[in-house]
């Protein structure tokens, strides 16, 4: 039987288990690049304006993904505690994608409009303040570094060159919307903006 020589010919299952495998690749992941669904906005998604820009780059710099996830699930017990469940078209802005998957602490796709800014500011510079169990370090110097927005229109540009329509008015404004501004407010701007456009879908 022909399948007795593949099964006794290693080099050559592997071969055709490559192929095989990769017809199925092609079927499930080439679709995605072409659909809507998954390269549209999501209604109301828009592109980070730059003090939310920088303070994501921020949250970056400073691993907060190391413990916090950007993905609500679609179970349950996920989307009764954080609200609608993360769609694709959430993310088709973000360069790159901070959907993690560590949760030391809670998903922070839909922290957007929880709490005040006064609150979020006591609790970055020193959680416990706030929440005396947490284990989330504090982050003091935020609050003493003021941003210049020098390299801000660089990166909208970068952006726009993956495909984030920003205009040519808002680049020419991104340095003006941050200097001046410190870390801690481009952070919380960030943190504040995360998940609005999802709770106009319910
Ligand atoms: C070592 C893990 C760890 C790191 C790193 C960390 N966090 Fe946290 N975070 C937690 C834990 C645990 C909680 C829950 C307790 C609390 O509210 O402090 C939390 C809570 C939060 C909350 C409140 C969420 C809610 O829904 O109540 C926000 C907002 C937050 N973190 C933002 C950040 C940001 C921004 C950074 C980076 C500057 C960061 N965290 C870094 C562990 C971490």
């Amino acid at each position: 039987m022909k399948h007795d020589r593949i099964e006794k010919n290693v080099g050559l299952l592997g071969v055709l288990t490559v192929v095989a495998i990769s017809f199925g690749g092609l079927a499930e992941i080439v679709p995605l690049y072409f659909s809507p669904q998954m390269n549209e906005p999501a209604p109301g998604v828009v592109p980070y304006p730059a003090l939310q820009l920088e303070g994501r780059d921020i949250y970056i710099r400073e691993g907060c993904g190391n413990c916090h996830s950007q993905m609500v699930r679609p179970l349950r017990a996920e989307t009764e505690r954080y609200g609608h469940y993360s769609l694709a078209g959430e993310s088709v802005y973000d360069h790159p994608f901070l959907f993690g998957s560590k949760r030391t602490g809670p998903d922070l796709a839909r922290v957007g409009g929880r709490y005040s800014d006064e609150w979020h500011k006591l609790h970055l510079l020193n959680p416990r303040d706030l929440v005396p169990e947490s284990n989330m370090p504090g982050y003091p110097w935020l609050a003493e570094r003021v941003l210049d927005g020098a390299d801000t229109p660089g990166k909208l540009r970068a952006l726009r060159r993956l495909g984030v329509p920003y205009s040519d008015e808002q680049i020419a404004a991104a340095t003006a919307a941050v200097a001046g501004r410190t870390e801690l407010e481009a952070l919380i701007a960030y943190l504040q903006g995360l998940g609005l456009a999802a709770r106009t879908w319910r």
